[in-house]
């Protein structure tokens, strides 16, 4: 099935309204910045998040201008978060070409984020709406701190899914959750819908970062960036914590110790993963976002009246959990 292709087909114009809105966004007339942004620009994403601010305001009544530039505002913020977070965690590519610290160095590519952070603040002033901005604001605070806690939760010993669950909600979720909140605010949902469509955000947002996970246990060109990264920066994700708990074979917590520790070399993270495969980590991940899925499901079933959009937002959820990158 062409997941992508029912999910486009009620917002089709609207979305390449967007890109050009959001390409004009990300240029600048010269120099080395002009040539990183325009690095950046080649190679756009999957556009998850603004088709999730697009849909949602549909869904709640009109996209306007005031949604476009919410999408784009929230966009640039997730793309200034990407080119910081490779810088954070030392990684290479991104979106199968080089990553900005890769092409330049560290130095422009914390600069240029900066740039980029700046310029998603300036659209989502012009959204002229209070509660849109402050959202955004508060945001950006929200991924920090996960960003943050994902750091010091290396040094943590204890291997917890609590913790997991703790980290992606504040690092990734916040940020789907933001986009289907703030696109039914700028539709003028009432404060209810609003916070229906947040949950529906944020259980997105979570599957979203178990899928992502799980690439990680699996070499593939199709992603786009490196994969068995994690544990090699030190993070344990749900399917290892899974298998630990599940059976903690001295053996397999020394390995995990070593990984938080940094001192874990290629052939013990080998280990581990083989380790998780067999004792049914990764399907453990895959029943979890099953059940966010359900949850999913429930609040299209409930929420949503028109047949395309409907489609749409199915389609969505099962491309988040299904997908290939
Ligand atoms: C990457 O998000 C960051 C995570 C939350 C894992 P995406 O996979 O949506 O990135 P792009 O925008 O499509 O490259
Ligand atoms: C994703 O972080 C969330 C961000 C805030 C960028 P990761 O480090 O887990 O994501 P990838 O795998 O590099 O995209
Ligand atoms: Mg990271
Ligand atoms: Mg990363």
């Amino acid at each position: 099935m062409d997941y992508l292709k029912l999910i486009k087909e009620p917002i089709e114009q609207d979305l390449l309204d967007f890109i050009d809105l959001f390409n004009h966004a990300l240029t600048h007339e010269d120099g080395l910045l002009s040539q990183a942004l325009s690095h950046i620009r080649q190679r756009g994403g999957k556009r998850m998040r603004p088709i999730l601010i697009l849909l949602m305001a549909k869904n709640y009544g009109t996209i306007s201008s005031v949604t476009q530039h919410a999408a784009v505002g929230l966009e640039l913020l997730h793309t200034a978060s990407l080119v910081h977070d490779d810088v954070v965690d030392e990684s290479s590519e991104r979106r199968g070409q080089a990553s900005v610290n890769a092409t330049y160095d560290n130095k422009v590519a914390v600069l240029v984020g900066d740039y980029i952070l700046s310029t998603a603040l300036l659209h989502v002033s012009k959204t002229g709406h209070q509660r849109i901005v402050e959202y955004l604001a508060e945001l950006g605070r929200t991924l920090a701190a996960g960003e943050i806690l994902q750091l010091t939760n290396i040094q943590n010993q204890e291997i917890a899914e609590e913790v997991y669950y703790q980290i992606i909600k504040n690092k990734t979720a916040a940020l789907f959750e933001a986009c289907a909140s703030i696109g039914a605010l700028s539709a003028g949902a009432s404060n209810e819908d609003v916070k229906l469509a947040a949950q529906f955000g944020q259980d997105l947002g979570i599957m979203f970062q178990i899928r992502d996970d799980i690439f990680d246990y699996y070499d593939s060109k199709e992603i786009g960036k490196p994969t068995g990264n994690d544990m090699a920066e030190g993070k344990l994700t749900l399917p290892v914590i899974y298998a630990l708990n599940s059976h903690p074979i001295d053996s397999m917590m020394t390995l995990a110790r070593k990984v938080k520790a940094g001192t874990v070399n290629p052939d013990e993270i080998a280990c581990l993963v083989e380790f998780t495969k067999e004792q049914g980590g990764i399907e453990y991940a895959e029943k979890k976002m099953q059940e966010f899925q359900s949850k999913c499901q429930r609040y299209i079933d409930e929420n949503v009246k028109n047949d395309d959009i409907k489609s749409a937002l199915t389609a969505y959820v099962d491309y988040v959990i299904k997908r290939k990158k």
